[in-house]
């Protein structure tokens, strides 16, 4: 096997383990369960499923889920080296916008990101998916 296919392979493992995750979902509102499995630089994999809340806004999704696990788990410098979402759904599910500002904060820029799409797993590296981050330059 070589570079490139042990990557991808890697990586639809990765997927595999978001959609087992995607099993634990608390989502009566939507009906959408989604999953999403960290990687980190360490190898450490984590996992999280979008939490609901009756207040709808308060709604955790799946990628936050993980990441909040990871930190709590190991720590602020955790460098994350890829990510896979997955739903129960069957339909497309790219991180959503607040999910791509909360991971830039961890996330090394190069990542390659996979989630469903229309046409099966779709792979972007992170700075593709959020080009143009808020970072906080303070004068
Ligand atoms: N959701 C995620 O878990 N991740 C995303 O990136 C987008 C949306 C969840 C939030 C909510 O529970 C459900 O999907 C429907 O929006």
């Amino acid at each position: 096997m070589n570079d490139r296919s042990a990557t991808e392979a890697a990586l639809l493992s990765l997927l595999d383990l978001a959609r087992q995750a995607a099993q634990h979902a608390y989502a009566p509102y939507s009906g959408f369960r989604v999953g999403a499995a960290l990687r980190l630089a360490g190898g450490q994999i984590v996992t999280g499923a979008n939490v609901e809340n009756v207040s709808y806004g308060l709604t955790i999704c799946a990628e936050r889920s993980a990441l909040v696990r990871a930190v709590s788990q190991f720590g602020p410098e955790i460098r994350i080296e890829a990510v896979a979402v997955a739903n129960l759904n069957a339909a497309p599910s790219p991180p959503c916008g607040a999910c791509r500002q909360v991971l830039s904060e961890f996330i090394m820029p190069d990542a390659p990101v996979i989630f469903p799409t229309d046409d099966g797993p779709h792979t972007m590296a992170f700075r593709e998916l959020l080009p143009l981050a808020f970072e906080m330059k303070a004068k």
